[in-house]
């Protein structure tokens, strides 16, 4: 099959390992930052918080997280452009939707004076919401379909990738506490250029189950 679209997703794959010299322009990387933002989200809750690991700094935190596992992760860190926490709010509220209302009556979206019924679509939270106010089951599902988007639109700018589940989500959530304010993060991004040299899995063949094993057309 040829489309751009599909070559996007056939040539992206999991970088791992990156060049150490190379950066993503800022531009480049505004237009990922973008491209995140406007992921979709069920009842559009947006329960979600990116941080973008950008200075020597921020990479020598981040660069800590990985001291008790994932360690084959850890070195992609440094030598990578940037990496992106994906952190979801494990608590969302009435008033965490309340900010979206507010927003979509700024953007002419809803009318002003149809702001508590707009509160309707909350009840699809009461549904994914225990008794203890959890619901980070359905929002750490939303910072998937950001996570995919980005891998996309990293894709198409030219840009590898690295998704990683494979972070620890307690010591990101100590190093980074001030910054994630209650918000927790089980997956993150590298982005960056890969290291043609040592990148085994740049050449490797793309490989997905056959169209029948898996989709269903009635
Ligand atoms: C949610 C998610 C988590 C992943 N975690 C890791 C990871 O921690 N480290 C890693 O090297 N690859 C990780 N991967 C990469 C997958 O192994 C990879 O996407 C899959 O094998 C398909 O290969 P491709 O991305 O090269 O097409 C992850 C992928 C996804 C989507």
């Amino acid at each position: 099959m040829t489309h751009p679209i599909i070559t996007d997703l056939k040539t992206r794959y999991t970088a791992k390992k990156y060049d150490k010299t190379k950066r993503v322009p800022a531009e480049d990387l505004a237009v990922l930052i973008e491209a995140i933002r406007l992921s979709p989200s069920s009842i559009n809750s947006q329960p979600w918080k990116f941080i973008v690991i950008e200075s020597d700094q921020a990479k020598e935190r981040m660069h800590r997280t990985f001291e008790n596992k994932f360690q084959f992760n850890q070195p992609h860190i440094k030598a990578a452009s940037h990496t992106i926490l994906f952190a979801y709010n494990p608590t969302y509220t009435r008033d965490d939707y309340a900010q979206v209302i507010d927003t979509d009556i700024k953007n002419g979206r809803t009318p002003k004076e149809n702001r508590e019924q707009a509160f309707g679509a909350f009840a699809f939270v009461d549904l994914n919401t225990d008794d203890n106010g959890n619901n980070a089951a359905w929002t750490k599902a939303q910072t998937y379909i950001a996570l995919g988007n980005a891998m996309h639109a990293a894709a198409r700018l030219g840009i590898d990738s690295t998704p990683m589940e494979g972070v620890d989500s307690q010591l990101i959530g100590e190093e980074f506490k001030h910054e994630l304010n209650g918000y927790i993060c089980d997956v993150a991004m590298v982005i960056g250029y890969h290291d043609s040299s040592e990148d085994y899995n740049a050449t490797l063949p793309k490989s997905r189950l056959e169209k029948e094993q898996i989709v269903d057309v009635l």
